[in-house]
Order: structure tokens, then C-alpha cells, then sequence
């Protein structure tokens, strides 16, 4: 694997899931048994990342918390001989090394991604987005990892939603390139669907390299009146950049309806519930 380190914004506020979001970060909701964060944290884990940031505001300390150790719960835990418990509260903390650094002002993800400047140094790093959660027998981001060990220039996540929707996303127009990617000639950040130049939009995992972070320096305010990662990345096709439709499934947690199909996938693709999730599913699905 090339990628050691990983910057997971995580400074917004969860607006689409309020009032759910309002006293509590939208990463730590529960996706089936763990929270949003946890899930992505562990594809990255088993993509070879041993470093993670967190780019945080105030109200998010409870983050920093989940991946530390809680010795005082522990201990409880311990006197009460509730070994199964100890052990999922203990492996966060030992899923990668965690460091993090305030956004300061919310300024869009363009503006989080250049906050990781000094932590990230000299080498290729991870950008993960927690709203976006991929069910695959590879980790996506690993997926991304093999192409980018091919084409050595930055790699985004992509996946053709239907076209009404390129309005959520940044999207891209590209050709066939190396490994089963894509070289990209174009990128719009959350186009309507009549100008958007196809319907690829970009998944919330991308590999980088610090060339970024000149790039980003020079970004205007964009689509929202934020600094947009897309505007960045935009300089870099000249010099190359490429995308890869991934193998799996994406939920998109960050909004209610995507929260939910999350917990239904992760329901149904864990063997010893499915026969259960199956049986609410149809609880509910019967008159009455
Ligand atoms: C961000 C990016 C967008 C990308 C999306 C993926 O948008 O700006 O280009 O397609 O993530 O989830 P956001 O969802 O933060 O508005």
C-alpha cells in the first residue's frame, strides 16, 4: 500500500440530519453497531492508512474521544467481567494513530483539506469524506490505492448517479485511461443536469499528492461561496488526474433517507441479523 495517512474532514455542522445532529457529531450516529466514523476509519485501516486527521470545529470533541481509550470505563468494565464489551470499547483506539487540528472558520471542504498542509509533509495522503459509506469486498480506498500505484498522479472515487442529481456532486467528463481508470478532462462542482458533463460524480474518497496545497491556496470562494476541492483538482488535468469507478455500494449517511438505507445494508450484508432484518422489513411491509 502507498497511502500511510488520511485527512477526514469533519467540521460540518450535519444540517441535512438535523435536528438529530444538533448536540451530537453526525459521524458518531450508529450505522448498525458502530458509529458512521467508525465503519470508514476501519476501510481505511484495512486500506494500509496508519495515520489519521481529524479537521475539527468546537462541539466535535466527542470524536477525538471515541478513538481514545476510556480507562475509567474500562475499568468498570473489566471489574465487571464484560471481556466482549472491554474489546470493542479498547479497538478504536488502536485502529491508527489520531491527530487534529481546528477548521477555525467553516469555509467549505476546499478550505478543511488545507488546514492538513503541515501534518501531510511531503507525501501522497487519503481524503475521506464519512458521509459517504462503501459496502465492497475490497476497501474502496484501497481500490483507489492499486490505481494510484499505476498512474502515480491523484484519484478520485467516482460512481454515475442518475442525472438529476449531478446537483449534489462534483462531476466529471473523462476518457479510458490506465488500470481500469479514467484520465479526466473536465470537473464541475455540483452542476445542474443540464450543463453537467455527464453524469460521474465524485464518491467521497480521493488520493492526493501535496501539490494540492499550492493549488488550493489560490482557490476563490465557488458553488455555495465555499473553496471548493473540485476547483483545485481542476488545475491538476493538465498535469493528470484520474478517476475510478470503484466496486460496491454507496450509502450516503449524511442525509436522512441515506442514513437509513445505510442501517438496512448493513442489516442485511451481516449474516447472523439478515434473517431478522428480513423478517422486520416484512413486519412492516404487511397490512395493519
Ligand atoms: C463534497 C464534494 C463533492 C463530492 C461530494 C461527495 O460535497 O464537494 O465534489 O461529489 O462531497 O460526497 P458535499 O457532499 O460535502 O456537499
Amino acid at each position: 500500500m502507498t497511502i500511510r495517512k488520511a485527512v477526514f474532514p469533519v467540521a460540518g455542522w450535519g444540517t441535512r440530519l438535523l435536528p438529530a445532529t444538533k448536540s451530537i457529531p453526525k459521524e458518531l450516529l450508529p450505522v448498525w453497531d458502530r458509529p458512521i466514523l467508525h465503519h470508514v476509519v476501519e476501510e481505511c485501516a484495512r486500506s494500509g492508512v496508519t495515520e489519521v486527521l481529524f479537521v475539527t470545529s468546537s462541539g466535535k470533541e466527542a470524536v477525538l474521544d471515541y478513538f481514545d481509550r476510556n480507562h475509567e470505563l474500562e475499568a468498570v468494565l473489566e471489574h465487571r467481567g464484560k471481556e466482549e464489551a472491554l474489546q470493542k470499547v479498547q479497538a478504536p483506539a488502536t485502529m491508527a494513530v489520531f491527530f487534529s487540528i481546528r477548521q477555525g472558520e467553516i469555509r467549505g471542504l476546499g478550505h478543511a483539506v488545507s488546514k492538513a498542509r503541515t501534518w501531510v509533509g511531503d507525501e501522497p495522503f487519503a481524503v475521506v469524506l464519512p458521509d459517504d459509506l462503501v459496502l465492497s469486498k475490497e476497501p474502496c480506498l484501497a481500490q483507489l490505492d492499486r490505481v494510484f500505484a499505476t498512474v502515480g498522479r491523484p484519484v478520485v472515487a467516482l460512481e454515475e448517479v442518475p442525472w438529476e442529481e449531478t446537483r449534489r456532486y462534483g462531476v466529471v467528463a473523462a476518457e479510458p485511461g490506465p488500470a481500469g481508470s479514467v484520465a479526466i478532462r473536465e470537473m464541475v462542482e455540483k452542476p445542474q443536469p443540464e450543463i453537467a458533463p455527464s453524469n460521474l460524480a465524485i464518491i467521497g474518497r480521493y488520493i492526493l499528492t501535496p501539490e494540492i496545497f499550492d493549488f488550493l491556496e489560490g482557490t476563490k470562494e465557488g458553488t455555495g461561496g465555499e473553496v471548493q476541492l473540485t476547483d483545485a483538482l481542476r488545475a491538476l488535468i493538465p498535469k493528470g488526474i484520474y478517476g475510478y469507478q470503484f466496486e460496491g455500494k454507496r450509502c450516503d449517511a449524511g442525509s436522512p433517507l441515506g442514513f437509513l438505507e445505510a442501517n438496512l445494508a448493513f442489516g442485511l450484508h451481516t449474516p447472523e441479523v439478515k434473517p431478522k432484518v428480513l423478517a422486520m422489513l416484512k413486519k412492516f411491509l404487511e397490512p395493519g
